[in-house]
């Protein structure tokens, strides 16, 4: 699909996810294969003028990580345009926008007029970004402030005469934080709001069948794929297939499972050292043990790793506990095996929906 000026390899993105989408795991899923674009952590425009090392940390980057978009935080026009213009010249693929909820003071007090005057602030900085540089500038927004009021439409369509090239639209409402269904209806207004760009559907995709159902329902261009992605980093491959073919690949196994969790934790070190590197692993670790069967005995142990070497022994000590709730084949007993995924809007018409991805803890109000 084309984004802007770009032409990317598939119409399936990796979300930004702050804490996570750093780059030993934007490598790990690329070594997978299937993804279109991938996105930095949410970078704060004014740190990274001031080329504060944590900021610069976050835009890391290599060969094998192309292409990238940045996701740049911040209010000041001039600070956003000059930053998107740093981007640029460091090579990035193109930059995201996090509006957060743009439209937040807006939505408290009633929309009308004020929505719209937020509405221009907002489009006067896009087009000072848009204006500044020739790498593609995305927007990435809520559906609205609440089920009263979805502002995502208008706005898109204001981004869009302001030039933004693409619109990524998380089906939620800010109030709803990250809990209730995703609202197909919503994203769909928003790709019948926008003239031509892309609209990318986001939220609650963790199957391929999710994708394809958010694709075929909400008439959007692609979709992007955050907490489906600690699940499964097999999900952009397996979603590509999917879509390519119709048919579901079969689920890794535990020793897949095992060794792209290995080869994720050696990433870590290589790019933030053997202390830190494990340190950050500790909160990575127990979403790969999600899909492992029974892990207690595991995610106790990880979340006090400090090295590698520790980190074989949690393993050893692990695979030796969990051979009790294997068969003769080696496979997880029935009872033992973990539920499949559904999204939130995958579930039948009166069944009890699925529990709610978990949230790892982090400032939602900007997400
Ligand atoms: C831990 C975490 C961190 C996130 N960080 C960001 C962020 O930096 N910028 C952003 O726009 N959205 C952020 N989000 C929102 C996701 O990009 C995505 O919109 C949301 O999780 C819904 O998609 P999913 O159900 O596929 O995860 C974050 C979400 C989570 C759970």
């Amino acid at each position: 699909m084309r984004l802007g000026p770009l032409t990317l390899a598939s119409n399936l993105f990796l979300s930004p996810l702050a804490g996570y989408t750093n780059l030993p795991f934007r490598l790990t899923v690329r070594e997978l294969g299937g993804v279109g674009l991938a996105t930095t952590d949410l970078v704060n425009a004014r740190s990274l003028l001031e080329k504060k090392a944590q900021a610069l940390k976050l835009i890391e980057t290599l060969p094998a990580d192309r292409p990238l978009a940045v996701q740049l935080f911040g209010s000041v026009p001039e600070e956003m345009r000059d930053a998107a213009v740093y981007l640029e010249s460091l090579g990035i693929a193109s930059a995201d926008i996090n509006m957060g909820c743009p439209v937040r003071k807006v939505c408290r007090v009633g929309g009308g007029s004020a929505m719209m005057t937020e509405l221009d602030r907002t489009a006067r900085l896009v087009r000072g970004m848009a204006d500044a540089v020739k790498i593609p500038i995305s927007a990435k927004m809520r559906l609205g402030w609440d089920d009263e009021n979805i502002t995502a439409p208008d706005l898109a369509r204001a981004l869009e005469d302001a030039g933004v090239a693409a619109v990524f639209v998380h089906g939620r409402t800010r109030q709803q934080g990250f809990s209730g269904t995703v609202n197909l209806a919503g994203i769909r207004a928003v790709v019948q709001a926008v003239k031509a760009i892309p609209v990318i559907g986001n939220g609650d995709v963790t199957t391929p069948e999710a994708a394809k159902m958010m694709l075929e329902q909400t008439g959007c261009a692609g979709v992007s794929i955050g907490r489906g992605a600690f699940y499964n980093p097999w999900i952009f491959q397996h979603t590509l297939h999917y879509l390519q073919t119709g048919e579901l690949s079969s689920e890794p196994t535990f020793e897949e499972r095992v060794r792209l969790m290995c080869r994720h934790l050696d990433l870590m070190i290589e790019v933030f050292g053997e202390d830190h590197g494990c340190r950050m692993f500790r909160k990575v670790a127990p979403w790969y043990a999600k899909r492992f069967g029974p892990a207690n005995e595991f995610n106790k142990r990880v979340v006090l790793v400090s090295s590698r070497a520790g980190f074989y022994e949690i393993l050893d000590y692990y695979r030796r506990w969990r051979q009790q709730f294997l068969d003769e084949t080696s496979e997880l007993k029935p009872r033992f095996r973990p539920p499949p995924m559904t999204a939130s809007f995958m579930h039948p018409p009166g069944a009890a929906p699925p529990g709610n991805i978990p949230v790892p803890k982090g400032p939602v109000e900007v997400w």
